[in-house]
């Protein structure tokens, strides 16, 4: 089939920076279209990680002397760039984390502990990641809160129309959604759940980890309360994630870890801790981690946000159109132009596992697995499904092989 992407990405350039591409998989070319689990590293990124650990690396903020200073300068200037990304308000705001899961694990214990109790609800979807169902499913049931959802549809989106109920139950504190699935790649309309939950007296907590490396976010313009993102999912190390909370929200919490770095003073009767955000990076942090999270932010920057998206989006309109040639294979989740660089399927009569496996063998890289969404399959009808997922170094080809790969693994197995 000719390749019809027109996209504006020079993806030719773009794959020039990543050294993982030079990588051969049993003698071919690795096709790697598992982004969405975790992305590959430029050049860029990891050349930044090197200088800094070779001519600025000290421990931060404790230091006076000149390389301290530097290597505090390095952390903190990353902590500014992921405020600029989000167009935070200040960079007070940011604290960094070890994930998009620790971010939301500090909102659901440091907000939820104190603010939780029996009578209140918590109130996620039936799309979420593990990582913004599990913390929140058990904060709620240690305060005595209820634990509810909003369905999905059969297209994979929300269903919006349950709203009204869920607001009739009771008083709705928190609700949690992902701005993308990482399952269907649904994009969930995050500024109108805010909308709704700051109607219920609730707080909005976006998870951002699938949306961040592909769209402009601005959470002021959302008007949520908290965001939580990965590095490793936009370039960057892992290791490092970052959580966005509103000043007099962060304030008014009680700290999430203790120890060194997040006290202000300490004696033996009492512990006065340290303003933001210090007060919620307890011990060493990720530092040249962090410095490379920035760094990956300003290459993918300068690449272009929209540019990026739009290049997923031809990937994901192509890949739909080779994949619905396929009468055996069926694609779960919404039409392209309402979802992400992500496509999950199942191919009839086949496992996952055994699909992925035999398209390894083919050097290519797809995930097969219930992607942390275990309530998403039981509702899907399925153990598992089978994903791929695109970036801005995917190109059409790596489409057209695993269409291939997925006739092999029919004639192999169907
Ligand atoms: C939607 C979503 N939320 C949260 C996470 C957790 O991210 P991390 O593993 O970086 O904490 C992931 C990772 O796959 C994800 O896809």
């Amino acid at each position: 089939m000719v390749v019809s992407t027109s996209s504006s990405l020079d993806t030719a350039a773009l794959r020039a920076d990543f050294p993982f591409l030079d990588e051969l998989v049993g003698g071919r070319p690795l096709a790697y279209l598992d982004s969405a689990s975790s992305t590959q590293k430029p050049r860029q990124v990891l050349d930044r990680m090197r200088a800094f650990y070779e001519h600025e690396y000290a421990n931060v903020h404790r230091g006076v002397y000149r390389l301290a200073e530097r290597a505090t300068e390095g952390y903190e200037g990353a902590r500014r760039t992921v405020a600029t990304f989000l167009s935070a308000p200040s960079e007070r705001e940011v604290i960094f984390t070890r994930s998009a899961t620790e971010s939301i694990n500090l909102v659901a214990y440091a907000w939820g502990l104190q603010n939780l109790g029996p009578g209140d609800t918590v109130v996620i979807t039936e799309l979420e990641h593990h990582a913004n169902f599990v913390p929140w499913q058990f904060i709620a049931s240690r305060t005595g809160a209820s634990f509810r959802h909003i369905p999905i549809d059969d297209a994979g989106e929300l269903q919006l129309d349950a709203l009204d109920d869920l607001a009739r139950e009771g008083s709705i504190k928190v609700v949690a959604v992902g701005l993308v699935s990482n399952s269907l790649g649904t994009i969930n309309p995050v500024e109108r759940l805010t909308a709704w939950a700051h109607e219920q007296g609730a707080i909005m907590v976006v998870d951002a980890a699938q949306a961040a490396p592909h769209r402009t976010i601005d959470v002021q313009a959302l008007g949520c309360d908290f965001l939580a993102l990965s590095s490793h999912k936009l370039c960057g190390p892992s290791g490092i994630g970052a959580l966005w909370g509103r000043r007099e929200l962060l304030e008014a919490m009680a700290p999430f870890n203790l120890g060194g770095e997040m006290i202000r003073s300490v004696g033996f009767d009492r512990t006065t801790f340290n303003e933001l955000p210090y007060k919620f990076e307890a011990g060493t942090p990720a530092i040249a981690e962090a410095v490379g999270f920035g760094s990956a932010i300003d290459y993918i920057s300068e690449i272009g946000l929209p540019a990026i998206e739009r290049h997923e989006h031809e990937l994901t309109v192509y890949a739909m159109a080779r994949l619905e040639e396929l009468a055996w294979v069926r694609i779960f989740g919404p039409a392209a132009e309402r979802r992400a660089g992500i496509v999950s399927f199942d191919v009839e009569g086949i496992h996952p596992h055994d699909v992925a496996q035999i398209l390894d063998w083919e050097g290519i890289a797809v995930r097969a697995g219930h992607h942390c969404t275990q309530p998403l399959m039981a509702r899907l009808g399925v153990a598992a499904t089978t994903r791929a997922s695109f970036y801005l170094y995917s190109i059409a080809e790596e489409v057209d092989r695993l269409v291939e790969g997925l006739h092999k693994v029919k004639k192999s197995l169907g």
